[in-house]
């Protein structure tokens, strides 16, 4: 006889894997299934991924998952509603008609877009934004204000509308669904979504705010898309999708094991990171580190500018007449990715957790400094041409020096973007809350607080994205009275503890070190400047 259960499910569709949590009232796990999926790297600066196989895998870690909760006693209908959360700037492209990909998805990570970047910028100065009717805003400084005054980001690569653009300009196909207005863009949420709703049968496109907010063409004030910036950069309204909330029923899951089963949340994962870690309130700060880190800083409902590198961005909200709260996030491109080279390509450590016991053999990095600008550099300095850089080798330089740079590298970036923050919002950081797979390590931990000089908090429980998008869903159905525009709703969530770790360098040392890493950046800066990779 199966027991009755109440549970809540998380769909997290990652860069590198996707997986199924099933978490009861606690935000105890009661099942939970993964798997990776292939990478493509057809060409350097690309990376692909192929949207039916992210919905392949999807759906093998659901079934699996509820398989596990039935086998443990549960009865088959516990789940009462799922979230959806998602790698946030992947762009994927399909056919209205058909419901198929119509070319391989663009990862957030893919940098072939330079060119593309170039190309708007350049407009962006001659031409401009057309931000009221007849009022136009160029130039250098006008129109690249007035593009970060709507989107709250900066022209690059990292951005989803960027990635489309190249698509239609490149993938015959592409550009054909578009001019037949066959074309439906969006990112992974969306196309999930999609699928798990019905596919092509019952068409139902849409996206959330905070991947929205994302692409490079979204109003995050109005959080409506912005027309202007669709005629900027060619798209027709048709093919983007329907805005929707983080928190509301979008629809029924129409097959498989959870089949009649409400989805009530989409969030972009960084942003479901900060609610799974119920840093709500203004001033409230989440790091996670997953393939990149993603520190996002909540501003309440005020959407703070930033004029130190880092981007406004939407950070949840929490049902369609919700007032929406913001974020500001500083984001670097490698963090886990560097580890896993490590472990892949150099073969210097047989699993990633081995990184902290490589990095552990020296109480230093012996004068190396590793910046791990695979793909250019994110957050603060927005160098696409920055070249990867491992400078300070000597004949003394060891693997367990490598290891402990490794480190360091996510220390060191995770600071910058920290003092970004400070001279934006004036208020000091106390301490910064961390999950994602890197933060397993206590050396990585003390590694970061000594190189940060703040304390680090780890949570025992570290699935905080998916508990985010659980808990977004449960809210929008009221499931155990969770109520995200009431915080004390969630008071009897995850309550296991955590754990601190303080600074224990001494200052000197410290700022020895950051002084030799701002030296290492300016190194890596334009190294890949010119170079045409269309
Ligand atoms: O912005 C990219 C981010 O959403 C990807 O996160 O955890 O899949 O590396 P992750």
């Amino acid at each position: 006889m199966s027991k009755p259960g109440e549970f809540v499910g998380s769909l997290d569709c990652g860069t590198t894997s996707v997986r199924f949590i099933i978490f009861d009232k606690y935000a105890d796990i009661v099942a939970e299934h993964q798997l990776e999926f292939p990478q493509y790297y057809p060409h350097p600066g690309w990376h692909e991924h192929d949207a039916t196989e992210i919905q392949e895998h999807a759906d093998k870690c659901v079934e699996a998952a509820v398989k596990d909760m039935v086998a443990a006693g549960w009865a088959a209908d516990s789940v009462k509603v799922i979230g959806i959360t998602n790698q946030r700037e992947t762009a994927v492209a399909w056919s209205r008609t058909t419901g198929k990909p119509l070319c391989k998805a663009i990862v957030w990570t893919d940098s072939r877009t330079k060119n593309v970047v170039a190309h708007f910028q350049a407009k962006l100065v001659e031409t401009g934004i057309e931000v009221r009717p007849g009022e136009w805003k160029k130039g250098k400084e006008d129109g690249v204000e007035a593009l970060r005054n709507i989107t709250g980001l900066p022209l690059s690569t990292y951005f989803s509308g960027i990635k489309l653009r190249w698509m239609i300009d490149n993938y015959p196909d592409v550009h054909a669904a578009h001019e037949a207005d066959d074309l439906l863009f969006g990112t992974v949420e969306s196309w999930v979504l999609y699928n798990l709703l019905g596919g092509a049968a019952t068409g139902i496109h849409l996206s959330d705010c905070t991947n929205a907010s994302r692409t490079l063409l979204l109003n995050t004030t109005t959080l409506q898309w912005e027309p202007s910036l669709l005629a900027f950069f060619g798209f027709r309204p048709s093919i983007l999708p329907k805005l929707v909330s983080t928190s509301e029923v979008y629809g029924k899951i129409a097959a498989g094991p959870l089949a009649g089963v409400p989805v009530g949340g989409l969030v972009g994962d960084q942003q479901g990171a900060l609610v799974g870690n119920k840093c709500l309130k203004q001033g409230e700060a989440k790091c996670t580190y997953g393939t990149g880190a993603f520190l996002l800083f909540c501003t309440g409902g005020e959407i703070v500018k930033s004029n130190h590198g880092l981007l406004s961005t939407v950070a949840y909200q929490a049902g369609p007449n919700a007032k929406p709260v913001y974020a500001l996030e500083g984001s670097i491109a490698v963090a886990g990715s560097a580890i896993k080279w490590l472990r892949d390509s150099m073969n210097i450590i047989s699993s990633a957790a081995d990184v902290n016991d490589l990095a552990a053999k020296e109480p230093n990095a012996g004068g190396l400094y590793f910046v791990t600008a695979f793909s250019g550099l994110l957050a603060p300095y927005w160098d696409p041409g920055a070249a990867g850089t491992l400078i300070g080798i000597s004949q003394y330089t060891n693997p367990s020096h490598i290891a402990r740079a490794t480190l360091e590298a996510n220390a060191y970036q995770t600071r910058a973007i920290i003092e970004s923050m400070l001279l934006d919002s004036g208020a000091p950081l106390k301490h910064l809350k961390v999950d994602g797979g890197m933060t397993n390590g206590d050396l990585a931990m003390q590694v970061l607080a000594d190189v940060g000089g703040f304390t680090v908090i780890r949570p025992e429980m570290r699935e905080s994205t998916a508990l985010g998008s659980a808990l977004l869903a449960g809210s929008a159905i009221k499931l155990f009275g969770w109520d995200l525009t009431k915080p004390e709703t969630l008071a009897e969530v995850n309550t296991k503890g955590s754990r601190e770790f303080a600074p224990e360098l001494e200052e000197g040392a410290r700022k020895k070190g950051w002084e030799g890493w701002q030296r290492a950046v300016e190194r890596s800066k334009g190294w890949e400047e010119g170079v045409d990779e269309n």
